[in-house]
């Protein structure tokens, strides 16, 4: 068992703990307010990187999430938002200390992180079935909505496997028979490179050469000299953010460009306008593309614009829809955070306007969703088909 804390506090512990400062209402609603007028703050923890290779993962999910609530009025089911945030620094063994931080010390109602599938795992194991709910905006590893799904684990992003099991046909279509993996080697990798291998392989393809490469390394040199020998029809990745703009742009330096079709999920998100030329032509499998045409995106890109000043990609609409998220399920209790199973149903139950178009949450809390092909055209990832309509992860081992 995990040694994290017990229960959270409850209400009266609560509310004898902090009688000097606050008064209950003893009307309408059972929220703790300060007596100086107003509620108090529901308490939003953040695991994210804002140092390293996913830096930009990390700050774009939580600014486009902090945008999404301040567009509500920053308020919560009628509540201010108080955020507490920690840089992940994408290290697992030190996630832990940091998870019983934000839960035993600040004492947040919410967990929202992390980016990296090893801390997500870690996280679900800490935080299964027990009183702080966790919003996971990007980390996709299986188990999270697998064996370790709990009624208080939801997640805006995406598995492992949603992703890169579409690619498999995809290719296949494309006339790709004998393909070459490269990937990050950690869980996220090589569960993408497993989910691929699936779906190629049945559809009667081969992996020609399995090359994991290490985490967040970017010497790849070796591994393209080796590509460059075996003459495969195309080459699959997993790699992301200043680890994905390196490796197209080493790729294309290699003289491998345009003769050996690179293929991703990841690869080009976020990245693409930053590895230019390197970029052209990349093909993906994944759950948005920056391109797509509905008015919820429309707005979006031009809010997150404003806002940050920087282009919209995947991980902001993830950070985005955990806002929705928020937002919808606290409205439901009327902010009302101590009543857990009425808020996990209530998050359950939303339907969220996503800038990658309208989805809702299956039973393991996770988006049932569309998996867009697309295709670098001018520095943008390019819709050019669906490559999985209403994709659910088959989350295996979840008992929920
Ligand atoms: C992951 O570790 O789950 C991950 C990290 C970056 C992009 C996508 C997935």
């Amino acid at each position: 068992m995990s040694k994290i804390f017990k229960k959270d506090m409850t209400r009266r512990e609560f509310v004898k703990k902090t009688s000097t400062a606050m008064v209950v209402t003893a009307a309408s609603s059972m929220i703790p307010t300060f007596a100086i007028g107003g509620m108090a703050p529901v308490k939003v923890g953040v695991l994210l990187p804002f140092t390293g290779t996913y830096a930009k993962l990390g700050s774009h999910i939580l600014d486009a999430m902090k945008m999404r609530i301040a567009q509500a009025g920053d308020k919560l089911g009628g509540r201010p938002v108080e955020y507490k945030v920690i840089d992940s620094e994408m290290n697992v063994p030190k996630s832990t200390q940091r998870i019983n931080k934000l839960v035993k010390k600040e004492k947040v109602d919410f967990i929202v992180g992390p980016v990296h599938s090893g801390i997500g795992i870690n996280m679900a194991r800490m935080l299964k079935d027990k009183n702080v709910i966790a919003i996971v905006p990007n980390a996709g590893a299986d188990q999270i909505t697998g064996e370790l799904c709990a009624p208080n684990i939801f997640r805006t992003s995406f598995s492992s496997w949603q992703t890169a099991y579409p690619a498999g046909p995809a290719m296949l279509k494309d006339g790709h028979k004998k393909v070459v993996l490269l990937y990050w080697n950690y869980a996220f990798g090589k569960q993408t490179a497993a989910a691929f291998t699936e779906s190629f392989v049945a559809g009667g393809g081969e992996i020609v050469a399995d090359m994991p490469t290490p985490f967040p390394k970017t010497e790849f040199q070796s591994y393209f000299t080796k590509v460059a020998a075996l003459e495969p029809d195309a080459v699959f990745t997993f790699y992301s953010g200043g680890g994905a703009i390196k490796f197209m742009k080493d790729y294309a330096a290699a003289g491998l460009q345009g003769k050996i079709p690179l293929w991703g999920t990841f690869l080009t998100e976020g990245t693409a306008k930053a590895a230019g030329a390197a970029s052209e032509g990349i093909k993906s499998t994944l759950h948005y593309s920056s391109e797509l045409d509905n008015p919820t995106n429309i707005k979006f890109k031009a809010d997150f614009k404003k806002t940050t000043g920087d282009d919209a990609d995947v991980f902001a609409v993830q950070g985005y829809d955990a806002g929705s998220l928020l937002i919808q399920g606290l409205d439901g209790v009327k902010g009302d955070t101590d009543a857990k199973i009425d808020l996990q149903n209530a998050m359950r139950n939303v339907k969220i306007d996503s800038p990658r178009g309208m989805f809702t949450f299956s039973k393991a809390n996770h988006p049932i969703q569309d998996i867009y092909l697309r295709e670098v055209q001018g520095g943008v990832n390019k819709v050019i088909g669906v490559a999985a309509k209403a994709l659910e992860d088959p989350a295996v081992g979840c008992k929920a």
